[in-house]
C-alpha cells in the first residue's frame, strides 16, 4: 500500500506529489531543450520552483531523446544573499556545479574547467560518483570585469564540446534589484551578453515579486527584455485537484463521503500550497480519528482547514519576517560600505575638541 505522504508535500513538489501543468511543462521543455530561456511568473507558493525542477529532471532523464549526451542542471536561490558579491558567488557556484557535471570523468574537460575556474580560487574534490566536484572559494578579483559572463561563456563552450545541454535555474531573481538596482542590472547585462551567443546554456528566472520581475523582463531598457519566454504559473484546476485526491485515496486505502474530497479543492481553490497542505492535514486527521479511521468526511476537511489556517498564519508571518530581516541585513551592509568608503576630512575626538 502506498503512503499519502508520498503524494502531498510541504516542500517543492516532485515525483508522485507533482501533477498537472502540462502546458507549462511543454513550454519549458521546448525552450530549455533548444537553449531558450524562460521567465517563470506567479505569486508566492504557486508552484514555480516545483515546475522548473520537475522539467529539469524530466529533461535530464531523457537527454538523449532531445539530442544531448547529457543534460546537467542546477538551481540556486539567491533570496538569502545580502550582498551582490554573495549573489554572484552563488550563481557562479551553480555554473561550476553544472560544469563539473558535464565534465564528468573526462580528464581533459576537468582540466579545462580547472583552468578556467582557477581565477576564482577553486577547490577540487572527488565526489561520490567519482566525479570531480568543483567548489569555489571564489574571490573575484577586480581585474575581472565580467566574471559571470565569462563563466557562462566557458560553460557553453564545454557543453558544446561534450554534446551536452546546461540549464541554470535562478530562483528569487528579483533579489538582484533588491540588493542594489544598478549593480543588479550590471549582472543582468552580463547574463544577456552570454545568453545571446550561447547555444547550449539555457536559464530559468523565477521570482514572486511581481513588479520587480516584470520590470526586469518587460521594460525595453533592461538587459533581459525580449530574451526570455514568459511562462505563467497560476492555480491548479479544481477538477484536476479532485481527480488527484481520488487517486491518492484509492491507492492509499482511504474511503470518503461523496463531496468530501471536492471540498478540499473548493476550499483551497486549487492554490498549490493550500491544496497540498490541506490535503496532508486532512489525510492525517482521518488516520487518527477515533470514529471510522481512514474515512474522510466533510467534517474531517473542515477540521483540517481550521488547523491549517492556524499553522499557515504562523508560517507566513515567519516567512515575511525572514524577508524583512534580509532587507535589513542589506541596508546594514550598504551603510557599512558607505562608511568604509567615506574619507575622513578632519580627525576629531572628544579629547581634541575639549582642548
Ligand atoms: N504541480 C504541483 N502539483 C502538486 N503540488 C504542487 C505543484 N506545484 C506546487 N505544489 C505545491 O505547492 C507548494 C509551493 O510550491 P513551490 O514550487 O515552492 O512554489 P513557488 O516556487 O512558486 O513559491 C509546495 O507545497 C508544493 O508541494
Ligand atoms: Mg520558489
Amino acid at each position: 500500500m502506498k503512503k499519502y505522504t508520498d503524494y502531498f508535500s510541504r516542500k517543492i513538489a516532485q515525483g508522485n506529489s507533482f501533477f498537472d501543468r502540462d502546458e507549462q511543462r511543454r513550454a519549458l521543455i521546448v525552450e530549455l531543450s533548444s537553449s531558450g530561456s524562460v521567465w517563470l511568473s506567479g505569486e508566492r507558493r504557486v508552484g514555480k520552483t516545483s515546475v522548473a525542477v520537475q522539467v529539469c529532471r524530466e529533461l535530464s532523464l531523457n537527454a538523449e531523446q532531445y539530442g544531448f549526451t547529457t543534460l546537467a542542471w542546477s538551481k540556486c536561490d539567491i533570496s538569502s544573499c545580502a550582498t551582490m558579491e554573495a549573489a554572484k558567488r552563488k550563481i557562479l557556484q551553480a555554473v561550476a556545479d553544472v560544469a563539473s557535471d558535464i565534465a564528468g570523468r573526462d580528464q581533459k574537460a576537468v582540466e579545462g574547467i580547472r583552468q578556467f575556474f582557477a581565477r576564482f580560487d577553486p577547490e577540487f574534490a572527488i565526489g561520490g560518483k567519482d566525479i570531480a566536484k568543483l567548489t569555489l572559494k571564489l574571490r573575484t578579483s577586480h581585474s575581472m570585469d565580467n566574471p559571470l559572463r565569462d563563466a557562462l561563456t566557458a560553460l557553453d563552450a564545454l557543453a558544446r564540446d561534450k554534446g551536452s545541454q546546461a540549464v541554470l535555474i535562478i530562483d528569487e531573481f528579483q533579489t538582484l534589484s533588491e540588493i542594489k538596482a544598478d549593480e543588479g542590472e550590471k549582472i543582468e547585462w552580463e547574463i544577456r551578453s552570454a545568453l545571446q551567443d550561447s547555444s547550449r546554456v539555457a536559464m530559468v528566472f523565477a521570482g514572486s515579486k511581481k513588479r520587480m520581475m516584470s520590470d526586469a523582463f518587460v521594460n525595453k531598457n533592461r538587459a533581459l527584455y525580449g530574451q526570455c519566454r514568459r511562462v505563467k504559473i497560476g492555480n491548479l484546476p479544481e477538477s484536476d485537484c479532485t481527480r488527484q485526491l481520488k487517486k491518492v485515496a484509492t491507492e492509499c486505502g482511504f474511503e470518503y463521503d461523496e463531496g468530501a474530497l471536492e471540498r478540499i479543492s473548493e476550499i483551497s481553490k486549487g492554490h498549490p500550497r493550500d491544496f497540498s497542505h490541506l490535503s496532508l492535514q486532512t489525510f492525517e486527521l482521518a488516520v487518527f480519528q477515533a470514529k471510522k479511521p481512514k474515512h474522510i468526511t466533510e467534517h474531517t476537511v473542515n477540521a483540517a482547514w481550521e488547523a491549517y489556517i492556524r499553522d499557515m498564519v504562523f508560517d507566513e508571518v515567519n516567512a515575511l519576517l525572514k524577508e524583512k530581516l534580509n532587507n535589513n541585513k542589506r541596508a546594514e551592509v550598504a551603510t557599512l560600505q558607505a562608511i568604509a568608503h567615506t574619507r575622513v576630512a578632519k580627525i576629531r575626538s572628544s579629547w581634541y575638541s575639549m582642548k
